[in-house]
């Protein structure tokens, strides 16, 4: 199955009022669970690159590794740029081969988010290349892993302004600050599925929840019910795999070697990721 753009793997999503789940990886090993989850569940998945994790690599070794991984694959997948910040960061993934890329102007004033929007969006789409923007915030980090992130309200994303950018830029898939966070939440979220509703029935795009982790499964299901189709889940299966680390070597009183270590964490984000993907409704590609 060839690499799928986002638009393509979203097609479908919008009228079938389906999310299809997109998972960061950060190195080979989360890229193949992601993968391989996918594969078992015979469903598209996007995967994604982070704009802060892509120094953790030799691109020039990693990227022909990935994009042959997708290439093999029986599945659809979308090879998407999470949280590029620059122009320049989102021409260097289409030179590398991603299908997607999210360019995040959400903490610039609205005019400027627009400004450089519309400069990716009009360099990518000459690539054949996806772009997702976001409006509104959603903030928090997945390194505050201790203390956890707040929601803040003042960031939401507004329905009337959100119809005007995405007229304004032509994005194919809008990222939208309806009260999650991305990493740990301080106390439990809070969504407001009324502004979703309404930013559901004022736009005909794919719409994009960031900080997909730590939603009860009811708030998945509802989030998707209510017109999200693509769902970014990242702290989530990093935590289940490192806590699977610590029970491995818990169980074996430290008596094991480091390839038993990567097994067992991998083998729980597979898991976890097979979970999110059943529970976000993705369906096959008609
Ligand atoms: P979480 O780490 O909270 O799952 O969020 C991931 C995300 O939104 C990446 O863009």
């Amino acid at each position: 199955m060839p690499l799928v753009t986002l638009k393509e793997i979203l097609s479908e999503a919008v009228a079938k009022k389906y999310a299809v789940g997109a998972f960061d990886a950060a190195e080979h090993g989360f890229v193949e669970a992601i993968i391989k989850a996918a594969e078992e569940k015979e469903v598209p998945v996007i995967l994604m690159l982070t704009e802060g994790f892509l120094g953790l690599v030799d691109l020039d070794n990693f990227m022909p590794y990935v994009l042959d991984r997708i290439r093999r694959s029986p599945v659809p997948v979308a090879l998407h740029l999470d949280h590029g910040t620059s122009f320049e960061v989102c021409v260097k993934a289409i030179h590398y081969g991603f299908s997607s890329v999210m360019i995040d102007g959400s903490t610039l004033p609205y005019a400027e988010n627009v400004a450089l929007v519309k400069k990716v969006v009009e360099v990518a789409h000459l690539c054949g290349v996806s772009v997702e923007a976001e409006l509104g915030h959603v903030g928090g980090g997945e390194g505050d892993l201790r203390t956890g992130s707040v929601v803040d309200k003042s960031s939401f994303t507004r329905p009337e302004e959100a119809v005007r950018f995405v007229q304004e830029t032509n994005v194919d898939a809008l990222a939208v600050a309806i009260g999650t966070v991305h990493g740990v939440y301080q106390g439990a979220p809070e969504l407001d599925f009324e502004l979703l509703k309404e930013l559901r029935s004022a736009l005909d795009l794919p719409l994009v929840l960031h900080g997909g982790t730590g939603l009860t499964e009811q708030d998945y299901r509802k989030v998707v019910a209510h017109g999200i189709n693509k769902i970014n889940y990242f702290t989530g299966m990093s935590l289940a795999a490192v806590a699977a680390v610590k029970q491995a070597i818990e169980d074996r009183e430290g008596y094991l070697h480091y390839h038993d270590l990567v097994i067992a964490g991998l083998a729980k984000a597979k898991e976890l990721v097979k979970k999110q993907i059943e529970v976000f409704g993705t369906q096959p590609l008609g």
